[in-house]
């Protein structure tokens, strides 16, 4: 039976099901910070041997009969594998009470693997705030990245010193959040890559393309970043609806309409969030704010008809 000394002190013996861009990366960085890797299974036997050569050791499983030996189990399948992997962990039988068996999704929350507490396991989740384009071996991806956990206590202890000695830093999630962490991390990433795209189509209307247009926009967004860490928001947020300016926002609807209408609802609806930041400083007047309202809500494909 595995006992509590074995979680929050090294060595970890660990066991990775899922040896993808995630699951390699874990497997060579654990082992550098002081892991033993013990077993390693995926869908693929090559992708296996793989882990088990970017870790240096740890047997590669049809399934993880690796599993008694190992203090952690990595899952690091496609979230919509994770809770099947867990039911095939739990039906093997082969975990020692006290195993902790972390999954690494962003969106899921650590009740995907609740079928294996029957066996003592302790679950939880683990996710690396990084984007993983291929197996990572030649730098460490988690160095001073964020790493958020959540689930049962002892899974978490565990997290949190694998995470500090991978020289990420931990946080704890509460439950039933998680969806909104990822959402965040989503629109802060993701969504970025979309405003900027946005932005740079209509400066090819103004004839500038590619590097130009982005060496015109990246000390602006930049320094915009650098006042949103200085000053918070909403106080970072400048330009025509921080200023009650309906009448400018009224010109860009029209040339919108005009020049990129596919572009106009994306502004108005940008629009609609940046005036409910800009309404909780109490800076402009209710006549500007209905004015910016009405433009904003207009559902029409062009704004040049309102006077
Ligand atoms: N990529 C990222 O940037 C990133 C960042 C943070 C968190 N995550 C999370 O990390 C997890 C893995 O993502 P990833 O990007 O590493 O995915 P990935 O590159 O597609 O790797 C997943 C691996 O799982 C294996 N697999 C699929 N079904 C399986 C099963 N039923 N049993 C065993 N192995 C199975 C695949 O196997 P074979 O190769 O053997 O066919 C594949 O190599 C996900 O939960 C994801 O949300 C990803």
């Amino acid at each position: 039976m595995a006992e509590d000394h074995r979680i929050d002190s090294l060595p970890w013996r660990y066991a990775i099901v899922g040896c993808g861009r995630v699951g390699i990366s874990w497997a060579r960085h654990l082992a550098v910070a002081g892991g033993v890797p013990v077993g390693f299974a995926s869908r693929r036997r090559t992708s296996a041997r793989t882990a088990a050569e970017a870790a240096g050791g740890g047997k590669v499983c049809e399934v993880l009969s690796a599993l008694p030996e190992a203090d952690l189990v990595l899952i690091t399948t496609p979230d919509g594998q994770i809770e099947a992997v867990g039911r095939e962990l739990a039906t093997t039988g082969a975990l020692a009470p006290g195993t902790v068996i972390l999954h690494c999704s962003g969106a899921l929350e650590a009740d995907r693997l609740a079928v294996l507490r029957e066996g003592g396991a302790h679950i939880g989740s683990l996710h690396p705030l990084q984007s993983f384009a291929a197996p990572a071996l030649d730098h460490n991806p988690f160095e001073g990245i964020v790493m958020a956990g959540e689930g049962d206590p002892p899974a978490l202890t565990l997290a949190e010193s694998l995470t500090g000695r991978l020289g990420a830093r931990f946080i704890r999630l509460p439950a039933g959040t998680k969806g909104l962490y990822h959402a965040a991390a989503v629109v802060a990433s993701n969504y970025l890559v979309t405003l900027m795209g946005g932005a740079l189509e209509m400066l090819a209307v103004c004839g500038l393309s590619g590097r130009d247009a982005f060496a015109v926009l990246e000390p602006l967004t930049r320094g915009t970043l650098d006042n949103i860490g200085r000053l918070g928001i909403p106080k970072a947020l400048t330009g025509p609806i921080a200023r009650g300016d309906a009448a400018t926002v009224e010109h860009h609807c029209r040339d919108l309409a005009a020049q990129r209408p596919a572009l106009l609802r994306f502004y108005r609806v940008l629009g609609e969030y940046t005036l409910d930041l800009t309404k909780g400083r109490g800076e402009i007047d209710t006549k500007a704010i209905e004015a910016l309202q009405s433009l904003l809500a207009d559902t029409r494909e062009s704004g040049s008809n309102r006077g």
